[in-house]
């Protein structure tokens, strides 16, 4: 049996940054899943699929065939053959993967890579519904969390690190919505599973984070 690390948690409490530290040091793959629904959220956008549309998203999917590889240990996103990371990691794109990720077609159809993946691997993997639907045999399982604040303030001090303009206000209350959207959903709702340990990072560093992770790890 492959060692499988689940960790879910709300969009900007350190998932990514964490996942990919402890790839690194158990020499395993980080598996971002929030990556492949953005794939899905960019074919639709790319198409003029009216987000709301949940019928004309569920037939569109299927155009949509996603797949990941490694390059230099950093996972590219493919999109009908295409590598899209460049395009994924826009507020528009997270908001959009936001609500087609509520289908269930799509959901369905990003559910069978995550399983291959972590049944053929080692792997770190995060996202929403990880511990709970995706692989429930993980172990361990972690839900990340942190203040809307501190993870509106993490975004924004990361596109300021990029060159790029930003408005904290505004970043905030998208993180507001997508918690919202990404809770309430009727299929695969962001919750922390039964099993899971709680992590609320607002005041913890990077390094401490992980190595509580990893004191975890069989
Ligand atoms: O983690 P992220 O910000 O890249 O995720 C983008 C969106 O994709 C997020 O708002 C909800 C959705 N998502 C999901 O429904 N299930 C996952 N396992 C990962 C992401």
């Amino acid at each position: 049996m492959s060692l499988n690390i689940a960790i879910d948690g709300p969009a900007g409490a350190g998932k990514s940054t964490i996942a990919k530290l402890i790839a690194k040091k158990k020499n395993i793959i980080y598996v971002d899943t929030g990556a492949m629904y953005r794939a899905i959220a960019l074919y639709i956008l790319r198409k003029g699929t009216d987000v709301n549309d949940t019928e004309a998203i569920s037939n569109d999917c299927k155009g949509a065939n996603v797949t990941i590889g490694y390059e230099d240990g950093a996972q590219i996103v493919y999109l009908n053959g295409e590598n899209v990371n460049a395009f994924l990691r826009t507020e528009e794109v997270g908001l959009t993967a936001s609500k087609t990720s509520a289908v269930p077609a799509v959901r369905a159809q990003i559910f069978e890579l995550q399983q291959k993946l972590a049944k053929e691997n080692d792997c770190i993997m995060d996202g929403r519904d990880i511990g709970t639907v995706v692989l429930p045999w993980a172990s361990p399982k972690i839900f990340l969390t942190a203040s809307s604040e501190v993870r509106a303030k993490r975004r924004y001090d990361e596109l300021i690190a990029k060159g790029e303009s930003a408005d904290l206000e505004q970043i905030k209350e998208d993180i507001e919505k997508r918690d919202y959207q990404d809770m309430h959903r009727e299929i695969s709702p962001l919750k922390q599973a039964d099993d899971a340990t709680l992590l609320d990072t607002s005041n913890m560093t990077i390094e401490q984070v992980a190595d509580a992770v990893i004191a975890m790890c069989p």
